[in-house]
C-alpha cells in the first residue's frame, strides 16, 4: 500500500497534486465555481449572510486563519476564526446572519462537534456549512451545507493533504459567496479560478525540492527548538509548519508574525536557534526583510522559503536560502508555501528516528475533550 514511500506522511504528502485535482473536480464549470458544490440550499443560504465564523482545531484551525486573510482581502466580508475548545466554553455573541463553518479532516472531533452544537443551541437558525473529509460523519450530518475535501483517506497522523485541499475548499467557497453577493467581479473570479488549476503543478514543483530540504534537516538533528516567522497569509502557514515540527519530530517549536519579534521573541535569538522564514514576493517582503535582518544582527540560523522574485539574500551572506516556489498569487501563495515545511518536518523527523505516522500521544481522530 506504501509502494515506494517509507511513511504514509510521506506518501500522502506527493499526493497532493492528485488530491487537488479532486476537490477541484465537479466543482467548477469553465471559469467559474459552482455554488451549488455546497449543497441545494447554498445559493439561498449564502445571499442572507453578513459573516463567517470558522471554527477547528489544529491544522484545520491553521486552515481557518488563512481563509480569514481571504474572506476580508478579496470578498471584503468580516470573518473570525476561533478555536472549538475555546469557543464551546464561551458565551459567544453570535451576530445575525452570521455563518458558522466548521472544518474538520475526521468529522469526529469532539470539540469542533461540540462548538456546532453549542451555537446552534444558542441560535435555533444559525446556518451551518461544515469543510470535511469523511462522508457520513457526525459534522457532515449535522450541518446545513456540506462541502466534501476529495483528499482520500489520509493514515498519517500529521494531517497533510487534508489541509492542502481545505485550504482549496476555502478558496472555492469564498468565490462562490463573492459572487452570490456580487463581491467578486468576474475577472477576478477568473483569476481565482485560473490560479487553483495552477496549484497541481505548483505543487508539484515545490515537491522536487526535496534534496534541499532533506539536507537542511540535518541543521536540526541537535535543536531542541525552533522559531518560524511569517507575515499576512503567511502566518498561518508558520503556525502549520511550527505544528508539523513539533507533532512529528519532537522538536519545540513556535511561530511568530514576524512584526512580533522585536516584542519579546527577539530576546531568544542567538547561533543555536534555527529561524524558518517565509517569504514570497508580496506587498509584505520588504518588511520581512528587515525583521530578518534583525535576526541575522543576532547570529539567527536562518532557513528562508523564498520564491524566484524574493532575492532575501541580496548581501551575498551564508544563509540557507531554498527557492521553494514560483510564480504565486494570493491564494496559491500559502498552499504552496506549505509544502516544502511539510518536507522538512518530515525529513527532521526521519534523522530524530522517531515514529513518523504514529507520533507518541497523539491520535488521528481526537473524539474525546
Ligand atoms: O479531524 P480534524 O481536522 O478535526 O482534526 C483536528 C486536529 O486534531 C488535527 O488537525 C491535528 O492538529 C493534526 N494531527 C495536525 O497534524
Amino acid at each position: 500500500e506504501l509502494g515506494e514511500h517509507r511513511h504514509y506522511m510521506h506518501k500522502e504528502i506527493f499526493e497532493q497534486p492528485q488530491s487537488v485535482i479532486d476537490t477541484l473536480q465537479g466543482r467548477i464549470s469553465g471559469d467559474s465555481v459552482l455554488v451549488s458544490a455546497f449543497g441545494h440550499q447554498a445559493e439561498e443560504i449564502f445571499s442572507k449572510i453578513e459573516q463567517v465564523q470558522i471554527i477547528a482545531c489544529g491544522t484545520s484551525y491553521h486552515a481557518g486563519l488563512v481563509a480569514k486573510y481571504w474572506f476580508e482581502d478579496i470578498i471584503g466580508m468580516p470573518c473570525l476564526v476561533e478555536v472549538a475548545s475555546e469557543y464551546r466554553y464561551r458565551n459567544p455573541v453570535i451576530r445575525p446572519n452570521t455563518l458558522l463553518l466548521t472544518i474538520s479532516q475526521s468529522g469526529e472531533t469532539a470539540d469542533t462537534l461540540a462548538a456546532l452544537r453549542s451555537a446552534k443551541a444558542t441560535q435555533a437558525d444559525l446556518a451551518s456549512l461544515t469543510i470535511c473529509n469523511v462522508p457520513e460523519s457526525s459534522l457532515t450530518r449535522e450541518s446545513d451545507l456540506v462541502f466534501l475535501t476529495h483528499a482520500g483517506p489520509e493514515i498519517g497522523v500529521a494531517s497533510t493533504k487534508a489541509f492542502t485541499t481545505q485550504l482549496v475548499a476555502l478558496a472555492l467557497f469564498l468565490t462562490a459567496m463573492g459572487r452570490v453577493q456580487n463581491r467578486l467581479s468576474t475577472g477576478r473570479e477568473k483569476a481565482i479560478v485560473a490560479g487553483l488549476q495552477k496549484l497541481p503543478s505548483l505543487i508539484q514543483s515545490a515537491l522536487q525540492h526535496e534534496a534541499v530540504i532533506k539536507d537542511i534537516a540535518q541543521q536540526f538533528a541537535d535543536k531542541g527548538s525552533a522559531l518560524f516567522l511569517g507575515r499576512g497569509t503567511m502566518y498561518p502557514i508558520a503556525m502549520e509548519g511550527a505544528l508539523k515540527l513539533k507533532e512529528i519530530s519532537y522538536i519545540h517549536a513556535e511561530a511568530y508574525p514576524a512584526g512580533e519579534l522585536k516584542h519579546g521573541p527577539l530576546a531568544l535569538i542567538d547561533d543555536t536557534i534555527p529561524v524558518i522564514a517565509i517569504a514570497p514576493k508580496d506587498e509584505l517582503l520588504e518588511k520581512l526583510k528587515s525583521n530578518l535582518q534583525e535576526v541575522k544582527a543576532r547570529g539567527g540560523q536562518m532557513i528562508v522559503f523564498e520564491d524566484e522574485d524574493s532575492n532575501v539574500n541580496t548581501d551575498g551572506d551564508d544563509l540557507n536560502v531554498i527557492k521553494a516556489t514560483t510564480n504565486v498569487g494570493r491564494i496559491t501563495a500559502p498552499i504552496t508555501f506549505n509544502i516544502p515545511l511539510q518536507l522538512l518536518s518530515y525529513h527532521v523527523a526521519l534523522i530524530k528516528g522517531t515514529d513518523v505516522d504514529q507520533p507518541r500521544n497523539l491520535a488521528k481522530s481526537v473524539t474525546v475533550e
